[in-house]
């Protein structure tokens, strides 16, 4: 089955603080999302790219000829929405920009478990959580209003519980689906509160499988974060 590769790398990067948009932010010697188009490029599986640029920066890839350039919207779903409406393969793997050390072996592991899995609309890489995770007490504000994001940050919090460990997954991308199911979905919910695309997927009640994928499939948020994918992307190149 043949797959479009969709880039969401319309993100403007506020907490890398680069002064740009991510994707282009140079990473190991070129933009950082050219090593996410390298990987798709070199799938037997993949036959074409669609990237959802911002849009002001869509003449950022005029030189790669071979790509499919949308303007990303407001959101990331919104940014992969647009991007899908120029999907005409049955499989799609959508991927982020933000994930630079992606491996043509994950991508065609991943579209090779969902073509031998015929029930499921998708699988999505993900790593075992390692880290041992609280959820919060949802504690009211004195004037019984919601709190906001800055009063999660400053306000100490309380402990509610503790997750069970052994259950729970970090979604990363790439995220392969039979567009079909993934376009249903999307019609069927408020599309840009989403962070991935398995959530409508998993909310219209479609089967979803996860693939077990290393934590080097890392996300590109902070700066320490460009640093470690540096340092990673170096020392593939040394081998
Ligand atoms: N993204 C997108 N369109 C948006 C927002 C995000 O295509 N409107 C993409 C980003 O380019 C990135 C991926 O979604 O590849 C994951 O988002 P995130 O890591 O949050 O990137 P940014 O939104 O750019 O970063 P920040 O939230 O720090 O501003
Ligand atoms: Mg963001």
């Amino acid at each position: 089955m043949a797959v479009t590769a969709v880039i969401a790398a319309a993100g403007s990067g506020e907490r890398l603080g680069a002064g740009g948009p991510k994707a282009f932010v140079p990473l190991a010697g070129r933009p950082m999302i050219e090593w996410s188009i390298d990987a798709f490029r070199a799938c037997a599986s993949v036959a074409s790219i669609v990237v959802a640029a911002p849009p002001g920066q869509l003449d950022e890839l005029a030189g790669h000829p071979d790509l499919s350039v949308v303007a990303g919207g407001a959101t990331r779903a919104r940014s992969v929405a647009n991007a899908l409406a120029a999907v005409g393969t049955e499989l799609v793997a959508i991927h982020d920009a933000a994930r630079p050390l992606l491996t043509p072996e994950l991508v065609e592991a991943l579209v090779a478990t969902l073509e031998a899995a015929p029930e499921a609309a998708g699988v999505i890489a993900a790593t075992p959580i390692t880290d041992t995770v609280k959820q919060a007490a949802h504690q009211s504000s004195p004037s019984g209003g919601s709190i906001d994001a800055q009063d999660v940050q400053n306000e100490p919090q309380v402990v509610e519980r503790t997750l069970d460990r052994a259950s729970l997954w970090a979604a990363q991308t790439p995220q392969v689906f039979r567009a079909a199911a993934l376009r249903d979905a999307l019609a069927g919910s408020e599309i840009g509160a989403a962070t991935d695309e398995a959530m409508p997927v998993e909310a219209v009640g479609g089967t979803v499988l996860l693939h077990a994928a290393g934590p080097e499939n890392l996300k590109v948020t902070t700066p320490l974060d460009l640093r470690v994918a540096e340092m990673l992307l170096a020392e593939r190149s040394r081998r």
